[in-house]
């Protein structure tokens, strides 16, 4: 067996089984219109699963109109929105595939992609735990009490539906800055009642939406909670500034029923902390005990926001880089994390876990803007 092969033995999440190790990474492409993915996104799926890739994470779908990204994102809360998305998991399933829905609250950070005026969405106003930006700004409302548990009964409300439809398991958003985000993190969450206070006391939102979610769709039905340390618009931000610090965030919402984490970094192979070599989803394995994705520049020169800026779009095009199959697959062989997600890799190459898997790697396309403007 080659250190490859890893990746093509069967995952665990929960009690669900999976395929091989690798996952899409959920990306938000824009082209469900009026909230609803047609047959161009299914199809777009179903590539990917027939492409050999074992979990699909879908692109951030909305739990409710206050929490909607304005652009044309799949509203999971519509009735028509759920119908149109039998039809993804469906043509995944024939294709061999598992997929979960990734469930998106934005709190009061709007999305850095442009908006067409057009797709703006009549909506509540944005709210969050202290209606506050990590730049201490406002951005929008202070959610109450009663918000709080409109909100979670809210994602538990999908994490119901996306079991009836026939998903796998659900990701819950809980990173880069969005609500969940916005409840963990000091900056955002200043509140004064017992959702806010010390790391602990901050992960009371997280820990009760993880139960709701849980006692809505069933204690079987997996969980996965991405987090991260970086949000959209701070990149340098850091929810936890040492392992204690995350332990002491991400232990209690472990407990509370996460079956795994999707640990967010740019570049998968970096350390999270000085003084050891462990990344975060290391880390975060090692913490909690649950199985962890990592991600990050899988197979690319180029982080995901590398050179930044409005001419370029905000998401770095890249060349192909083949050496990372190795190192994702002796991180695998070693156990400091479970699975990995592959992300504009993806996008350009349906078919990349084919290729990694036939070692054809000279194949890869490297990663282009243009192919953002189509579902290919
Ligand atoms: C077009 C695009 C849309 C994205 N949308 C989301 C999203 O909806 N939810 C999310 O958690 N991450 C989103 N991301 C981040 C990716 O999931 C991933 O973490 C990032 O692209 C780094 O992986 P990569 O270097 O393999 O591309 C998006 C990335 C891209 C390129």
């Amino acid at each position: 067996m080659s250190a490859v092969d890893v990746l093509f033995s069967p995952g665990r999440i929960g009690g669900l089984e999976i395929p091989n190790r690798i996952a899409m990474a959920p990306m938000t492409r824009e082209f469900s219109h009026g909230g609803v993915p047609g047959p161009d996104v299914a199809a777009y799926y179903a590539r990917r699963a027939a492409g050999g890739c074992g979990l699909i994470i879908t692109e951030g779908m909305a739990v409710n109109a206050a929490g909607a990204h304005d652009g044309p994102i799949p509203l999971f809360y519509q009735p028509q929105t759920l119908a149109a998305c039998r039809a993804i998991v469906d043509g995944v399933h024939r294709a061999g595939a598992r997929i979960m829905p990734q469930l998106w609250h934005v709190g009061v950070q709007d999305s850095p992609t442009e908006v067409n005026p057009q797709t703006v969405k009549q909506r509540p106003p944005r709210v969050g735990p202290s209606g506050l930006l990590g730049t201490g700004e406002v951005g929008g409302e202070v959610l109450d009490e009663r918000g709080i548990a409109d909100t979670i009964a809210d994602f538990a409300r999908a994490a119901q539906a996306a079991r009836e439809i026939g998903f796998d398991g659900i990701e819950i958003h809980g990173a880069h800055g969005y609500l969940p985000d916005q409840f963990l993190w000091s900056r955002t969450n200043r509140r004064r009642d017992g959702y806010g206070g010390d790391a602990r006391e901050r992960t009371r939102f997280v820990v009760e939406l993880i139960r709701a979610c849980k006692a809505a769709a069933g204690p079987d039905f997996p969980i996965v909670l991405r987090m991260s340390q970086w949000k959209s618009f701070d990149y340098a931000a850091r929810l936890a500034e040492t392992p204690s610090q995350l332990e002491a965030i991400f232990l209690p919402i472990a407990e509370a029923g996460v079956d795994a984490f999707h640990c967010s970094t740019r570049r998968f192979w970096e350390p999270a902390f000085a003084e050891s070599d462990l990344t975060l989803a290391g880390w975060m394995r090692k913490i909690t005990g649950s199985p962890t994705i990592a991600v990050g520049s899988v197979t690319l020169e180029n982080d995901f926001k590398h050179d930044r800026s409005e001419a370029t779009g905000g998401i770095a095009e890249s060349a192909p880089r083949t050496r990372d199959v190795e190192a994702v697959a002796s991180f695998i062989e070693r156990g400091e994390f479970d699975m990995i997600a592959v992300g504009r890799a993806m996008i350009a190459n349906p078919d990349w876990a084919a290729l990694v898997r036939s070692r054809e790697t000279h194949k890869l396309r490297s990663f282009r803007r243009e192919q953002l403007a189509a579902l290919d």
